[in-house]
């Protein structure tokens, strides 16, 4: 095992990623740049601090390809920067279906397989690398967006797919560096597990989780019940709060 520590990025290959990309490289970092496009001119830039790996993050063999070459290559796995992401691809107002007795098409959901399901695949596939480090762990953070919490009418399948992995609150008038901040910060202090961070022009806000409006009832509802957690996972969640 090197001493750098090693981030696999999704959609490196420009916008947040390549930001992101570069500033990890400053501070050290060997970077795993996983994107459906090569961008060759970044890729050879950095030089061995990145190497380029093709992933589509939608489609789950494609992410394992990729984590397993990054394993093989650096034999480390110290974070996933989940930041592969797109918007809606078909209108599912279909406006332009009013006057049509036929059922209308098929909706093309690959934001949600982009956004959502990449995101779920890459952390099982982060998990199941992170247990194999000589130190076993790492950091997860996924790029969302404002819409998870503010939905944003044009783009209703992305208000859902981002409320589903919201740790991370990005919007358009915020410059790239406050995003790379909100990496840093949550690749570097491991209290923010867990947290969402509104990333807006220049700061970074923690938001605040809702409250329970019905008190400990409502609580009770989402806390862990230790019976059903093991039908599901096949042992004791061990959570200091489980319900036995
Ligand atoms: N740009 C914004 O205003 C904004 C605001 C809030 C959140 N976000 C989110 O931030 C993230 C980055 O956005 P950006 O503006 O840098 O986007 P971008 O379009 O510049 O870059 C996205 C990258 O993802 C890659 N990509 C697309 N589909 C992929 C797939 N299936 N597998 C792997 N890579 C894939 C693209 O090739 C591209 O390199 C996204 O998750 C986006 O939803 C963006």
């Amino acid at each position: 095992m090197g001493p750098e520590r090693v981030a696999i990025v999704t959609g490196a290959s420009s916008g947040m990623g390549e930001a992101l990309t570069e500033a990890l490289v400053e501070k050290g970092w060997k970077v795993a740049m996983a994107d459906i496009r090569p961008n060759a001119e970044l890729t050879s830039k950095l030089g061995e601090s990145a190497s380029f790996h093709t992933c589509d993050v939608s489609d789950y063999d494609s992410q394992a390809r990729c984590f397993q070459e990054v394993w093989d290559k650096y034999g480390r796995l110290d974070a996933l920067c989940a930041n592969a992401g797109i918007v809606d691809k078909s209108s599912i107002y279909i406006l332009d279906h009013r006057d049509s007795d036929k059922i209308p098409p098929k909706p093309n959901l690959l934001c949600t397989d982009v956004d959502y399901k990449g995101v779920v695949y890459g952390t099982q596939l982060a998990i199941h690398f992170m247990r194999k480090n000589k130190v076993p762990g790492g950091s997860i953070v996924a790029t969302a967006s404002i819409a998870a919490i503010h939905p944003h009418e044009t783009y209703p399948e992305y208000d859902g797919a981002k409320a589903a992995v919201a740790f991370h609150i990005a919007y358009h008038m915020t410059p790239v560096d406050t995003i790379v901040s909100a990496y840093n910060r949550c690749l570097e202090d491991d209290s923010l597990s867990g947290e969402a961070i509104e990333c807006s022009v220049d700061k970074l806000l923690l938001v605040p989780r809702p409250e329970y409006q019905n008190g400990r009832v409502s609580q009770r509802a989402v806390t862990v019940w230790d019976p059903l957690f093991k039908m599901y996972h096949h042992e004791l969640s061990q959570l200091p709060d489980a319900i036995a």
